[in-house]
């Protein structure tokens, strides 16, 4: 990929935010899962996959899942620019982070991967914004403010449109989505451990056509 823009790289997230109200967020912790997690996310109606970063076989797990027909696959919790690099080699389209720092986004300009940046400040977002990033994560969602801070947010910095993550369920969800600045959520609800671990598929896409037909 060649390099990207903050501007750019915010043009193509909101493109991804808008395909599903929901980015679901992967902790995969066996390989032999991808394949059929994604598949069942997918055939739900969710085919924005973010596999977080925090399990061994995490990068394995993009490079399975890019080869999902119909799925967009980024990586989560990237921190370093190496995780950047090992994230576009596998097959990442976008990537996620907590938050911010200038490191982490000069790598991912430089490796061509439109960041999705985390904020949980009027300060952090600006800062963003003065790099072109119009298109942010809200993290952690609920523990930082919830749906009444990015309400608020949304008067004085009405241009910032942003996906809310961590603690965001269906019960809740919302409640953002009905904010003018939201585009999109993340969570991991659609994709729990035990119905991963059972490779119940047909509870997973069962959760995720539930989340589509009840926010989308
Ligand atoms: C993440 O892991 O990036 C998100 O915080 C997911 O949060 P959740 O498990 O509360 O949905």
């Amino acid at each position: 990929m060649g390099k990207i823009t903050g501007a750019e790289a915010s043009k193509r997230n909101l493109e991804i935010c808008k395909l599903a109200p929901v980015i679901p967020v992967l902790v995969v912790d066996n390989l032999d899962t991808a394949n059929g997690l994604g598949s069942a996310l997918v055939r739900g109606g969710l085919p924005v996959l973010e596999v977080t970063l925090r399990t061994t076989c995490a990068l394995e797990a993009i490079a399975e899942m890019a080869k999902i027909k119909g799925g967009v696959v980024g990586a989560g919790t990237l921190i370093t620019p190496k995780d950047v690099e090992n994230a576009v080699a596998a097959g990442a389209t976008f990537g996620v982070s907590p938050g911010a720092t200038s490191t982490l986004i000069d790598a991912c300009e430089a490796n061509g991967l439109p960041l999705l940046a985390g904020a949980t400040s009027a300060s952090e977002s600006m800062a963003l914004m003065e790099r072109g990033y119009t298109v942010q994560k809200f993290f952690p969602a609920q523990a930082a403010g919830g749906a009444p801070f990015l309400k608020s947010l949304a008067s004085v910095l009405p241009q910032i449109t942003f996906c809310p993550t961590g603690g965001v369920s269906l019960a809740n969800a919302s409640d953002y989505l009905s904010l003018s600045n939201i585009e999109c959520v993340g969570g991991s609800w659609v994709a729990p451990g035990s119905a991963t671990n059972a490779h119940d598929w047909d509870a997973i896409e069962k959760l995720a056509s539930d989340a589509v037909a009840q926010l989308g």
